[in-house]
């Protein structure tokens, strides 16, 4: 199946098993923000978890907090989220419709990159088994013409980038003939700066209500909570703090469904160190951050890391974890090291010390701080991709299953009666009853046991168990297998062992150690 049709199957399936509604779908929507349902909450709960006892359960010093969304507006301030959290946008004067410069440049030089990878399947179609593809991506005119556009292209973006150059971002794009997708003309606006920051009131609207910016970033909680914990906690660096929460942003491009929102959720942890450390801290939370990603066990060939070439003001090194999306490697995670930049200016801004004392330095510093930021819808998105599938079967039949690891499956188990009469409902619900504290189990009852099980397989249930009149004689059940389809009877006593340490976010953790 093409990728694209791929992505588009997994959008409209989410919506029909109630994993993501578009927001306010009876008033048909509200642009970039989407709604969990019954099926996409738990998911998100269990990826959350994942997350969450992975940093606070896994690490003797790292520990979480909640903090508010609106906070004070200085802190926007000295966080340089006023001044410089901006995208440079423009417009098509034809369609009407606006667009991300950088985005715009950027699908320009993946378009080189798509031409070489063209160039090489056709070659690799023409020669056969005979073909040497390392020889033929050295040797090719073609592919060192392609290649040869794309670094210059690359080099001249990132200078305009790093200096954020508006003019000539533009001029790139009209060099480069860029068109609008939607009216396919070359008829654009100039470049202007964007400030993606919600903002609202706090107050009544008399004299005394001031401007407050709903949280671009969990991580600023963090930062000016970062001595309460310390102090409250007697935290010794190195120690972290881990938070889930909201975030918005107020995004120019907001597509490709829950991958970029105007509302959306991160999972950050500022872990605080001692100035000089950093880069050995930044190369472990690369290596751990990459394996929390890889145990879930899609495969490492689907995971990369871009390293940044262009830093921010404040960071000394910085990378970003990319999965292999329908739509190409995208960012999931970012790994900054973020310097002792945030915890200055809010002692700058706040006129308070927030200086850690290193009782076996016996001195005074600002901590430097590692920062791991991930996405909880990205990562969500990136688990229905990879584990969305459909499979021909023997008869002919075709079935829609999410191959979504145990632990991070909404529902568990889903025990079907097979028929609803002579007592078996009542067994099936004692069955659940038991289970019921373990782990989320579902009751179902309607329809062929066939059918009930593509049900299940769609929402990616891992284990389905039927009773039927041989349960009420000798307590046992059919158990059935999503990944296998395969079935086995077992002994009602024995579900419990067979099922609950495979569904558990504790068996993910253990396999990380
Ligand atoms: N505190 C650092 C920070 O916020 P970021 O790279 O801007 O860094 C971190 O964001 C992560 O948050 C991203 O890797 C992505 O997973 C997620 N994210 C950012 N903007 C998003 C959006 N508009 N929609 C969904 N997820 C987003």
């Amino acid at each position: 199946m093409a990728q694209e049709d791929v992505f588009k199957k997994v959008v409209s399936h989410c919506k029909e098993y109630g994993f993501v509604f578009p927001s306010s779908d009876i008033y048909d929507g509200l642009g970039a923000v989407y709604d969990y349902g019954q099926n996409g909450v738990e998911m998100k709960n269990n990826i959350k978890q994942y997350w969450w006892q992975s940093m606070v359960l896994m690490h003797e010093n790292i520990v979480g907090i909640d903090s508010a969304i609106f906070m004070h507006p200085t802190i926007w301030k000295a966080s340089g989220h006023v001044d410089a959290f901006n995208d440079p946008l423009i417009d098509n004067r034809d369609s009407k419709k606006r667009y991300r410069a950088d985005v715009l440049i950027e699908e320009q030089i993946a378009k080189y990159e798509e031409k070489v990878e063209k160039e090489v399947a056709k070659a690799r179609k023409r020669f056969g088994d005979a073909f040497d593809e390392q020889k033929y991506r050295e040797t090719s005119p073609k592919v060192a013409e392609d290649l040869a556009k794309r670094d210059a292209l690359h080099e001249r973006y990132s200078k305009a980038m790093n200096a954020m150059d508006l003019d000539e971002l533009r001029q790139i794009i009209l060099d480069e003939e860029i068109v609008c997708p939607i009216s396919g003309t070359r008829n654009w606006t100039e470049v202007r700066q964007f400030n993606l920051m919600f903002k609202t009131e706090m107050g009544s609207t008399a004299d005394g209500a001031s401007t407050i910016y709903l949280r671009p970033e969990t991580a600023q909680g963090i930062f000016v909570n970062y001595l309460n914990v310390q102090k409250t906690g007697r935290m010794k660096i190195p120690f972290g703090i881990a938070q889930i929460g909201k975030a918005f942003r107020n995004e120019i491009v907001a597509r490709q469904f829950i991958f970029r929102m105007r509302e959306f959720e991160q999972m950050e942890m500022q872990f605080f160190i001692k100035p000089g450390t950093e880069l050995d801290w930044f190369q472990t939370w690369k290596k751990t951050r990459m394996a929390w990603h890889q145990n879930l066990g899609f495969g490492a060939e689907n995971y990369r890391f871009h390293d940044h070439e262009k830093l921010a003001h404040y960071a000394n090194a910085a990378t970003d974890i990319e999965f292999k999306m329908p739509f190409g490697f995208k960012e999931v995670e970012g790994i900054h090291s973020r310097t002792n930049f945030d915890l200055s200016q809010h002692e700058k801004y706040s006129g308070k010390s927030i200086k850690y004392f290193d009782p076996e330095l016996n001195e005074s510093y600002t901590p430097y701080v590692i920062e791991t930021s991930i996405g909880v819808d990205r990562m969500f998105l990136s688990v229905m991709c990879h584990s969305y599938q459909e499979e021909q079967l023997e008869n002919g039949e075709t079935r829609v299953v999410l191959k979504l690891p145990a632990a991070i499956a909404p529902v568990k188990l889903a025990v079907m009666p097979l028929t609803k009469k002579d007592g078996l409902p009542e067994k099936a619900r004692e069955i659940i009853d038991e289970l019921k504290f373990h782990f989320n189990c579902q009751y179902d009852e309607k329809d062929s046991i066939g059918k009930r099980y593509r049900r299940q397989d769609a929402i990616g249930t891992p284990y389905c168990v039927t009773v039927d009149h041989q349960s009420l004689e000798d307590n046992t059940v059919t158990i059935r297998f999503r990944d296998t389809m395969e079935q086995e009877r077992v002994n009602i006593s024995g579900l419990l062992g067979i099922i609950e340490d495979k569904v558990s976010i504790t068996s993910l953790l253990k396999k990380l150690k």
